[in-house]
């Protein structure tokens, strides 16, 4: 896990080297002092001598700016490199996601990778810096402290050494039972992110359902979970401090003690017991200092496990080796095909799928809601795979393809679409970035948006907002079906694509497409009969099986799911076009 994330420091694994020698080398200074100190005290006022009071003086001073230099430099090293580490860590999360299938896109909530990406990652980068400037630090200064305050007087550095191992049995407990807190904590921050997401995202129903109390009490609960588990392990964590604070107090007891015993009986100089106590102090402050660490460790723990989580996650869908990389026309079969979205799942959402298509032709797809037709169409440009059969392209498994060669070559318009924010041409160009204006503008007049966008004020260069909100749906549609057809594809898939559409331009866009792309395979979902019924032939789709095939009139003919739906259109007055 932590290896994992250690890939990440990348070129801050020097400046994490520097920070613990500057802080060794800071160390090494501050256990001088008292030692110095105590010279000062038991030779230079023992015999009133000014000038060694005054030598010894200035090379204190003097080890006093070398070890604030030297921390000053650690803790710059300490800053850099875990900004930078957290940078890294972020880019490769990111990078990884991009990675991401539908299916690990499902496994994860969006909500949950955001949590991941900023409040995992700063704890992360907290702890670090923390364990950077302390994991050398502490045990030196243990081990040096110790080893001065043994070498001034050995028997009372050994009365010392008890009280070690109570602080640190104390210290355990402590954060043996913070432990589960904090692994709460962060699950409830995903479902925090979870409202909030959700919330600002549909703000608009929200508002137009009047939810907003609901959705505020919703916040409340979340965010009152999450402040109740921290007090009781803040609670705990609390206790860390008396502690350590008891831990101090009783051992200077100790020492004054037997050190007042000691100088009283003369085997002990008044200068000795000084810096003895100095000595304490460096070590126990060091016990502390381990101990906030053991805190941090304690907390950031839970968000290494869920970034490493993140990290580790493989696309389920890449790319074979000596990948096709050519698609050369758009002949589309299915062979005995099943799916399902959770392996898990005793029921299939889709069964028994064989077809095939012919380069070139027209298919419609309809059926009820939720009888599979999304599912089936995804399966073609590979943005899920099979459970069982297999799905060819031109011939060729679209598991042999090249990812990008086939979603290039298979352009699909999502149910789910979203334009994104910036201009209409940008947006248009994600189709191809580097179509002209031209070859932007035939594709928007294919789909029917030239007209319409030459109407806005600003043209192709209007700006769209976040999610594509200040165009109607049906203008969003068209949109999104030119950006798919400057792929330039072998085969198009739209789906629902023209729901919002007025059925004159949805006949115009398919009219548009038949003349001009007479080549590409065009696969068009709809729930209007007359969006399809000129296709070549229809597949008619129910609980995700395929119920028909066939003609507009064979099916008519023949299919009931089909006549039904055909009869509660013609009487709802939808097929009665222009
Ligand atoms: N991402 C997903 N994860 C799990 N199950 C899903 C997912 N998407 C769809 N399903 C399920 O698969 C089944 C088929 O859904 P699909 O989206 O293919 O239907 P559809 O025919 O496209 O419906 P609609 O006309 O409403 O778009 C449904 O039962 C649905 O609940
Ligand atoms: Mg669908």
């Amino acid at each position: 896990m932590y290896k994992t994330l250690g890939k990440s420091l990348r070129q801050y694994k020097k400046p994490s080297f520097f920070t613990m020698v500057f802080m060794a080398l800071e160390v090494s200074m501050e256990v001088m002092l008292p030692f110095l100190m105590a010279k000062i005290l038991d030779r230079g006022f023992g015999t009133q001598d000014i000038g060694y009071i005054l030598k010894i003086g200035l090379l204190m001073c003097l080890i006093a700016c070398l070890s604030m230099t030297f921390g000053i430099l650690g803790g710059k090293f300490s800053s850099d490199s875990s900004a930078g580490f957290a940078g890294n860590l972020r880019e490769d999360i990111y990078k990884n996601i991009q990675t991401f299938s539908f299916e690990n896109i499902d496994r994860f909530s969006a909500s949950s990778l955001i949590t991941r990406l900023t409040t995992d990652i700063t704890n992360i980068q907290n702890a670090f810096q923390m364990v950077l400037k302390t994991i050398i630090r502490a045990p030196f200064t243990i081990i040096f402290a110790f080893t001065m305050a043994a070498y001034t007087n050995t028997k009372l550095a050994l009365d010392i050494l008890i009280i070690i191992p109570v602080v640190a049995a104390i210290l355990i407990g402590i954060v043996y039972k913070v432990h589960p807190y904090f692994i709460q904590v962060f699950r409830k921050y995903d479902r925090l992110n979870q409202t909030v997401q959700e919330d600002i995202n549909g703000v608009r129903v929200v508002k137009s359902y009047v939810r907003e109390d609901k959705e505020i009490e919703k916040f409340k609960q979340a965010s009152e979970e999450i402040k109740r588990i921290f007090m009781k392990a803040e609670k705990i964590i609390a206790l860390n401090s008396p502690i350590m604070q008891i831990a101090i107090y009783s051992s200077l007891l100790i020492v004054y003690w037997f050190g007042a015993k000691y100088v009283v009986g003369g085997s002990m100089s008044a200068g000795e017991l000084t810096s003895f106590i100095m000595y304490m102090m460096q070590i126990l402050n060091s016990l502390m200092m381990v101990s906030m660490i053991f805190v941090m460790i304690v907390i950031s723990e839970a968000s290494v496990e869920r970034v490493s989580e993140v990290l580790t996650e493989n696309s389920t869908l890449t790319s074979p080796r000596n990948a096709t990389k050519e698609i050369e026309n758009g002949e589309i079969e299915f062979k005995d095909v099943a799916f399902k979205y959770h392996d898990q799942s005793a029921e299939s959402d889709l069964k028994h799928i064989s077809l095939r298509i012919s380069s070139g032709e027209t298919v419609g797809i309809i059926g009820g809601t939720g009888s599979g037709k999304t599912s089936l169409i995804q399966l073609i440009p590979r943005l899920y795979d099979v459970s069982e059969g297999a799905v060819y392209v031109s011939g060729n498994n679209v598991k042999d393809y090249d990812l990008v060669t086939l979603r290039d070559q298979v352009s699909m318009v999502l149910q789910k679409n979203t334009l994104f924010s910036g201009t209409i041409l940008e947006n248009l160009r994600w189709g191809n970035e580097e179509a002209t204006f031209e070859e932007v503008r035939h594709a928007a007049k294919l789909a029917q948006a030239d007209s319409f966008i030459q109407a806005f004020p600003d043209g192709y260069e209007t700006i769209l907002d976040q999610g594509g909100t200040n165009v109607s749906g049906g203008q969003k549609q068209r949109l999104t079906i030119a950006r798919a057809l400057l792929k330039n594809p072998k085969i198009l898939i739209l789906d629902d694509s023209t729901s919002a559409v007025d059925t004159k331009t949805d006949r115009r866009i398919r009219q548009a497409l038949l003349e001009e792309l007479p080549d590409v395979t065009k696969i068009i979902v709809a729930q209007r009969i007359s969006s399809i019924q000129e296709a070549d032939w229809i597949i008619v789709m129910d609980e995700g099986k395929i119920n028909g095939m066939g003609t507009h009139e064979e099916l008519l003919d023949k299919n009931k799911i089909y006549q039904e739906v055909y009869e509660s259109q013609i009487k709802g007055g939808r097929i009665s076009e222009e």
